[in-house]
């Protein structure tokens, strides 16, 4: 299949955009149970990158799943594919010089593996949403625990289907214990040192 493709070359690459933009760029990626909260931490850090004049942007599980995704569902197959071609699409923005934040469950080591593979070791900055399911269940905000609790959604996150927690991921969030507002400072503090903008 691959036979008759080359690969072309671009005069500018990633060192000349991230000298045009005065920070490197990486891709920073949110795992962790559906309601744990990392939407909602990944559009704050966003914020706080964008008010630095820092160039991110987010690539959001249920948004990507609206457009270049929406031909994939819940299966292992299917998340695994999920998880591929944003892997891929994160790797060509970091590429571009874009500090790219990435909100998916991303439920199993394999397919975190896999990403990591993709985007490479260095760029890939993992960060562990740690809500324990009972309160992203209490949380409940899209109504999703309720329905998968009475069988209404197959293989759901956490309830019927598995969580496998990261065992070594560059940043662990207890959202339970802490504000929004201080998670995400944690998180972007992480970000500046590693784009080297103190
Ligand atoms: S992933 O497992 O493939 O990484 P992704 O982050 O793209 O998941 O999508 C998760 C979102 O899809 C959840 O936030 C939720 O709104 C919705 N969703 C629908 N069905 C499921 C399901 N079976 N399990 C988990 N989330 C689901």
């Amino acid at each position: 299949m691959m036979n008759n493709i080359h690969k072309q070359n671009i005069s500018i690459n990633r060192t000349d955009r991230n000298a045009l933009k005065g920070h490197h760029s990486v891709v920073v990626w949110f795992t962790g149970l559906s309601g744990s909260g990392k939407s909602t931490l990944a559009n704050e850090v966003d914020k706080t990158l964008f008010s630095k004049g820092i160039h991110s942007y987010v690539l959001d599980g249920d948004n990507i799943r609206h457009g270049l995704n929406n031909d994939l569902g819940f299966s292992e197959t299917d998340r695994s594919e999920n998880i591929r071609r944003t892997a891929e699409v994160s790797k060509l923005m970091a590429n571009a010089g874009i500090v790219t934040l990435v909100s998916f469950i991303t439920p199993l080591r394999s397919d975190r593996k896999l990403a990591k593979a993709i985007i490479g070791e260095q760029d890939f900055i993992e960060v562990f949403i740690d809500t324990p399911i009972e309160v992203c269940e209490e949380r409940d905000i899209k109504g999703l625990y309720a329905k998968a609790r009475k069988g209404e959604i197959p293989n759901f996150t956490g309830i019927s289907a598995p969580y496998e927690a990261p065992e070594h991921p560059d940043l662990i969030i207890k959202t339970a214990d802490k504000t929004i507002a201080s998670s995400a400072d944690d998180i972007c503090d992480y970000i500046l040192k590693r784009i080297n903008i103190q």
